[in-house]
């Protein structure tokens, strides 16, 4: 049989910041996994990462911390190269985009796109910081929008109302760097004409998921996108940090991030082919149309992979015989939230992976991430629950299982796999149970389904665990030597099983146990088998999972309680004489919707459940009007909503927001919008 051959990538982390336990759920974690899974099913692998290293966050931390932005990626790099490393990612290769290999390729994609008349080049009118001495990307000038008034308007986007004008109209403009109002300075650019991609990018994504079956949410991202329609997109800045345009005239302009990014997933397999002396080492993956190409990634990534990355590699493909594997599915993740809240690095909200690794060790948290993955919804990191998943599942029970094994096994038979006699029934049912075991978690790793797998696995020592029990081997001892034999030979090949099953989720914790068998894993579909011979002799053996008592927890438990009020505090000064600031106002997005449609809830007397339209979407509200309004009544009318709610269940129905009524003669009255207002405008 041929090997399964896979190209794994994961997103490439920004070099201006260390990573933190968001990161890791999002994508590294479960790309890990399945990589892992994957190796074990004797699939042939290549799984690359590394630094992005170019862009405007970078140069404004370094300009921030007085030094270069080289610095900056220096020491980045360094930091996340080895929090990977600690928390067992198996990259084949960490790479970085400001290697000139990389470099070469940025070039070469925008060169053959030029060579194909596929670039255009057009003035713009941009923003320009006379004290900063920079043209200002779109997220550095802020001003107030033409066409609805919103005074965070971006250059020439407005995210209230969906304008789009010219840098020119936006008034008010302030640059966001130095907080001078920045001037319009002309400038040219490239730009790539993402439009022309649009109905072929349709039907691959199409194509893709009748095949492969992509996400919901991912497909979800991509209709919207297309919806609005695919437009030009500038491919260069003016920057003096990054790719160099390759051209005489372009002089201080660069390949824009999210155009070269991209391309170092194919650069670090270069890197890779260089380092290991096989300079044919990448094509063979990525370049092979028998290539599986999988890429891991964040939400907020969803459109560089599933739009841009492969509009580029068809552009390329077009006009070239050395012909790119576009990405067979995008198992993108939703966020991943630090109690409660959106990690933060300027509010000091989250923990990073190597302060994380310096008080706990790696298995624990891949554990803990691994059974609460962000796979549909997004999720929470609460250390009670690190130390709930640690203490009562991988302590409790994987561990409990192994240590009473082993203990039993060292104490009554030698250190040495004893022989089986008889099988009676509770024997077979579990010998059938680990047989069960490869099939299963297969489908669910394959399908993306880290999360389950997880948990599915975990249920596999739970079992065990009844098996000891059930079996009695401590009375057995006794009185059926045999019979107390063979429970302690099943126990040992399910503790193969599980070593073997678990290697992807806790892969350190996974080698000690093979080593305490000493034995090695053997090829994924054939882990539910026995491989233990009897007479074999078993290494000496170790606790496994230390427990985390409160007191290990204090300290970080201390740090979120301390940020927390930190955070309320500041929130309240600023409300002192019941005064909020316009950013305040600013955060809540009050917006116009239509009522779709109503209807009554069961076994409530004041919930109505709506369907409204914003235009671009539709949400579910529950509204507590029931009282005051028949369903009939409302559906077509416009009224306000509170769009940025956090989502609440309301008697088990998820509500996205809140609607605007006032009070008067003891009644509820909805606040009503002129019908002419489209669906979707902000009210300011
Ligand atoms: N640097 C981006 C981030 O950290 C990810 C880019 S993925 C890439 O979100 F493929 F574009 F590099
Ligand atoms: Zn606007």
């Amino acid at each position: 049989m041929n090997k399964e051959k896979i190209l794994v990538t994961a997103a490439l982390p920004y070099a201006n910041g260390p990573i933190h336990l968001g990161h890791l759920a999002g994508a590294y974690l479960p790309a890990d996994i399945f990589v892992r899974y994957n190796r074990l099913k004797g699939s042939d692998i290549l799984f690359v990462c590394g630094s992005d290293e170019h862009g405007v966050p970078i140069t404004i931390t370094a300009d921030k911390e007085g030094v270069k932005p080289k610095d900056i990626i220096d020491r980045i790099h360094a930091i996340n190269k080895d929090s990977f490393e600690k928390i067992g990612m198996s990259f084949d290769i960490y790479s970085r985009t400001s290697l000139p290999i990389h470099h070469e390729t940025g070039k070469e994609f925008f060169l053959e796109f030029l060579k194909q008349g596929l670039l255009k080049e057009k003035k713009t009118l941009q923003f320009y910081d006379e004290k900063a001495n920079m043209f200002l990307p779109d997220r550095y000038v802020e001003g107030t929008c033409p066409n609805c008034g919103n005074e965070s308007a971006r250059s020439d986007e407005c995210e209230t109302c969906g304008a789009l004008y010219e840098p020119s109209a936006l008034k008010n403009p302030i640059s966001k760097i130095s907080g001078n109002t920045p001037v319009l300075k002309e400038t040219s650019h490239w730009f790539f004409p993402l439009g022309k991609f649009q109905e072929r990018l349709e039907a691959y994504i199409k194509e893709m998921d009748e095949k492969f079956h992509w996400k919901e949410n991912v497909l979800q991202y991509c209709r919207s996108w297309f919806k609005d329609g695919l437009q030009d997109r500038a491919v260069t800045r003016d920057l003096d940090w990054g790719i160099p345009v390759p051209l005489d005239d372009a002089k201080g302009k660069v390949l824009y991030v999210w155009f070269e990014a991209v391309l170092g997933y194919i650069s670090a397999a270069k890197e890779l082919s260089e380092k290991r002396g096989e300079p044919d080492l990448w094509k063979n993956y990525w370049q092979d149309p028998n290539t599986k190409y999988i890429a891991f990634i964040g939400k907020d990534n969803v459109v560089f992979h599933t739009i841009f990355f492969p509009a580029m590699l068809m552009a390329w493909n077009d006009g070239r015989d050395d012909k790119y594997v576009l990405p067979q599915n995008v198992p993108a993740n939703e966020f991943y939230n630090f109690e409660g809240k959106k990690f933060s690095k300027s509010r000091n909200w989250g923990i990073d992976v190597i302060d994380f690794l310096k008080a706990f060790p790696a298995d624990p948290l891949r554990y803990t991430l691994a059974a609460n993955l962000p796979e549909m919804r997004d999720t929470d990191f609460h250390w009670k629950e690190f130390q709930a998943r640690n203490n009562n599942e991988l302590s409790a029970i994987l561990g409990n299982f192994i240590n009473r094994t082993f203990t039993f096994v060292f104490k009554n038979f030698d250190g040495k796999v004893p022989p089986q006699f008889t099988l009676e029934e509770i024997d077979n049912e579990m010998i059938v149970l680990l047989g069960s075991y490869p099939a299963k978690t297969s489908a669910l790793f394959e399908n993306y389904k880290i999360k389950d797998a997880t948990l599915e696995i975990m249920n596999l020592a739970r079992a065990a665990n009844k098996y000891f029990n059930d079996a009695e081997p401590w009375k057995t001892i006794k009185t059926d030597k045999e019979k107390c034999s063979t429970t302690l030979n099943i126990c040992l090949q399910t503790i193969f099983t599980l070593a073997e099953l678990i290697e992807p989720i806790i892969p350190f914790s996974s080698q000690k146990i093979f080593s305490m068998l000493n034995a090695r894993p053997v090829a994924w579909d054939d882990c539910g088998n026995q491989h233990l011979s009897t007479g074999h002799q078993l290494n000496n053996f170790e606790i496994l999972f230390k427990k985390i008592e409160d007191e290990d927890l204090a300290p970080f438990l201390a740090k979120v309680e301390a940020d927390e009020i930190v955070e309320t505090k500041t929130e309240e000064s600023k409300i002192e004489d019941g005064l909020i600031s316009f950013d305040d106002f600013q955060k809540v997005q009050l917006k116009v919707v239509e009522v779709l449609t109503a209807e009554k809830v069961a076994k409530s007397e004041k919930l109505l459940k709506l369907k409204v339209s914003l235009g671009t979407e539709e949400r579910q509200i529950l509204a507590g009007i029931a009282k005051q309004y028949a369903p009939e009544e409302i559906v077509g009318k416009k009224i306000v909503i509170v769009a940025n709610l956090k989502p609440a269940k309301l008697m088990g129905m998820e509500s996205q927001g809140m609607v605007l009524a006032v009070e008067g003669e003891g009644k509820l009255h909805l606040l009503n919008v002129d019908p002419s207002i489209p669906n979707g405008t902000r009210a300011k």
